[in-house]
């Protein structure tokens, strides 16, 4: 899990994770802890074919409870094959064979998973993995499109090379993209239907062909407000300064590289969108570049470098904001936080802003957790103790859909 996608707000909601017969079942493992952290509890049926590869005992000892094996399992009451239908708030098979997947589709019932799968009504999400001419196959491909017209949330599989040495796709999706979409089914989808503009990470200002001003923000902060938004049901764009900062599919990704490339492609989305939140550290100041190509230091009398200001993007929304649309900025303040925040909200005509104290040690660039302190245009205003920067964002947007 990547810190801006390890949120914790998830106690209380259950999953069913369905476990069949192919060499990926360790990643079920991976997956089942991935989200265990976040707060979800999950129940397991193996199917007799992943107990070839797995027992179930690796399985309770991550948590998993209850864990079934097969119809005439003892230690389940006689109503297993209902329970998961009543109990769980999302039904995941991963990985799943073709074989399940034919079976879902056609709805056959005869073992302890498919039964299950039959008798659930609510969200589920399928992670096949499989030799790519079972993918390919014409079978498959049907049973691939009844599932997704019927509503299912199908995760492609990925394409490589397989365990039995084939190239193509089947190979199990990343985990991480799998944990997010369970966890987008199971998160109340509150921002449905809402267009979120997200800026995040730095930018870099060129002197040179090859050198830059830039500064350290990772783009955690701002990636997990974007994934926030994503799981509670927001359509996300995110304009990405320099950062390798992971991203699911789901999110659109723009990226760029100056401060004024960032401008461009903010301004040029902020008519559709309903929300903007602009994490991004922009340089405010950019070298005025030496001539053309690669400054040397032989024959030049010293480096000297000038600098112009670069346009303000959240300045620029704020002062073409519409009615109905809400705008965050970001305060990264090495002191005087509460008054700086508090001026900048009213300057630059925000709805909310978050102010981030970046000399303390937990807090700021680079770092897993924030302190912040909010400020909204109501007047209210809140400190909050540190913690990762994955709830910090989710609490922004209770903050948000509550004002
Ligand atoms: O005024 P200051 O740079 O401290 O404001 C920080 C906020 O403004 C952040 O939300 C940041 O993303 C945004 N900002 C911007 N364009 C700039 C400078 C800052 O959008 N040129």
């Amino acid at each position: 899990m990547y810190p801006h996608t390890a949120f914790t707000g998830f106690r209380g909601k259950r999953l069913h994770l369905g476990v069949s017969g192919s060499v990926a079942v360790v990643k079920s493992l991976e997956l089942m802890r991935a989200l265990a952290k976040t707060g979800v509890h999950t129940s397991a049926t193996l199917t007799s074919g992943a107990q070839r590869f797995i027992t179930p005992l690796a399985f309770e000892a991550l948590g998993a409870a209850p864990v079934y094996t097969s119809m005439d399992n003892t230690e389940s009451s006689i109503f297993g094959h209902l329970e998961p239908g009543q109990d769980a708030h999302v039904f995941a098979v991963a990985p799943a064979t073709a074989n399940i997947l034919a079976k879902i589709a056609h709805g056959i019932a005869d073992d302890m998973l498919s039964c299950q799968a039959l008798a659930f009504n609510g969200p589920m999400v399928l992670a096949p993995a499989m030799n790519p001419r079972m993918w390919n196959a014409a079978a498959t491909r049907e049973n691939w499109q009844k599932l997704k017209d019927r509503g299912v949330i199908c995760i492609e599989p990925t394409c490589g090379e397989m365990a039995c040495g084939e190239d193509g796709k089947g190979r199990f999706p990343d985990v991480e993209s799998i944990s997010l979409t369970i966890l987008r089914a199971l998160s109340t989808q509150d921002l449905a239907g809402k267009n979120v503009l997200i800026t995040l990470g730095p930018t870099r200002e060129y002197f040179d062909a090859v050198r830059f001003w830039s500064n350290p923000s990772s783009g955690t902060m701002g990636a997990a407000i974007a994934v926030a938004a994503w799981l509670r049901g927001a359509n996300v764009t995110a304009v990405c300064g320099p950062t390798n900062v992971w991203l699911p599919e789901g999110i659109t990704r723009v990226d760029v590289g100056t401060a004024r490339e960032m401008f461009d492609a903010t301004t040029a989305l902020w008519p559709e969108a309903d929300i903007a939140c602009l994490s991004a550290a922009v340089a405010d100041y950019r070298p005025v570049p030496y001539g053309t190509g690669k400054f040397k230091k032989e024959g030049s009398a010293g480096l000297e470098v000038a600098f112009e200001q670069n346009p303000d993007i959240l300045y620029t929304l704020g002062q073409n904001k519409k009615d109905g649309q809400r705008l965050i900025g970001f305060a990264a303040e090495a002191s005087d936080l509460e008054a700086n925040a508090a001026g900048k909200l009213t300057r630059k005509n925000l709805d909310m802003i978050v102010g981030n104290d970046v000399s303390r040690p937990d807090s700021g660039f680079g770092t897993p957790t924030n302190a912040v302190v909010i400020h909204d245009v109501t007047g209210a205003t809140e400190a909050w103790d540190p913690m990762s920067k994955a709830d910090v964002a989710w609490r922004i947007w209770d903050w948000m859909l509550a004002l």
